[in-house]
């Protein structure tokens, strides 16, 4: 079993977002301070419009924040051209975005093979039993929603990523599948040490250990 380590997988450092349109400043993220311990397990709690999803594509590297820094692995990614942030993403981070995303002309394995630098169908099917998926050959529209969350956490692991986010990964599911995800989420933080972050607005508690990070408009509360 894998504890969580005494340093930061990611660090966020008087990070802000602020969206302009014609009319409005958006601060969708206020000056955020917070760090994510390398095999730890995170809950980004809040109420919706809170900038959970804007957080989590900032420590994605998938958007830019308008000031501050993120640090992955202690490299600091914030005045990294987005080559370089690619290469980050490449490397270090699977994500889960909110919805589906499979190809839907693809089935289960293909979709994994996808994204893999080179296409291994064996390891395709090892990461589908790993999260208890086993027909291999089925399409997105044949899966429940349960079984296309489970695909892509499979996905979100292809190229051996230690830090998996996931946006809302429960939030389309009701209760008992949604804790059989978290079940299997805390199944892999524990045995494969990855550092978990995700996203959630539902105020259910789970029964087991994790950081637990409140936002409210824009920003993290103490926890
Ligand atoms: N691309 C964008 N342009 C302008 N405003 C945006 C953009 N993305 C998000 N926002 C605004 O930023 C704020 C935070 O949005 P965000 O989607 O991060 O919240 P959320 O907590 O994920 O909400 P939900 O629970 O509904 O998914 C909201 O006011 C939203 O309207
Ligand atoms: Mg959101």
């Amino acid at each position: 079993m894998n504890e969580p380590k005494n340093y930061a997988s990611v660090e966020l450092n008087d990070v802000w977002k602020i969206y302009k349109n014609k009319d409005n400043v958006i601060p969708a993220l206020s000056r955020i301070n917070c760090s994510f311990k390398e095999c730890s397990f995170n809950i980004i709690h809040g109420p919706s419009g809170c900038g959970k999803s804007t957080l989590i594509r900032i420590i994605g590297l998938v958007e830019t924040p308008s000031l501050g820094e993120v640090l992955i692995k202690c490299e600091n990614t914030s005045d990294q051209p987005q080559k370089i942030r690619n290469s980050i993403i490449r490397d270090e981070i699977g994500m889960v975005f909110q919805g589906s995303n499979l190809i839907q002309t693809l089935n289960a394995v293909e979709n994994l093979t996808l994204p893999m630098w080179s296409s291994d169908n064996k390891k395709a099917e090892d990461l589908l039993k790993k999260v208890g998926f086993n027909d291999y050959n089925k399409f997105p529209n044949e899966m429940s929603l349960e079984e296309e969350q489970r695909v892509c956490i499979a996905r979100a692991m292809v190229n051996n990523h230690s830090i998996i986010l996931l946006d809302e990964p429960s939030g389309a599911l009701h209760s008992k599948e949604a804790d059989q995800i978290m079940e299997l989420l805390l199944d892999l933080n524990r045995s494969e040490g990855l550092t978990i972050i995700l996203t959630t607005n539902n105020n259910k508690l789970f029964q087991f250990d994790y950081n637990l990070f409140e936002m409210v408009d824009g920003t993290i509360l103490k926890k």
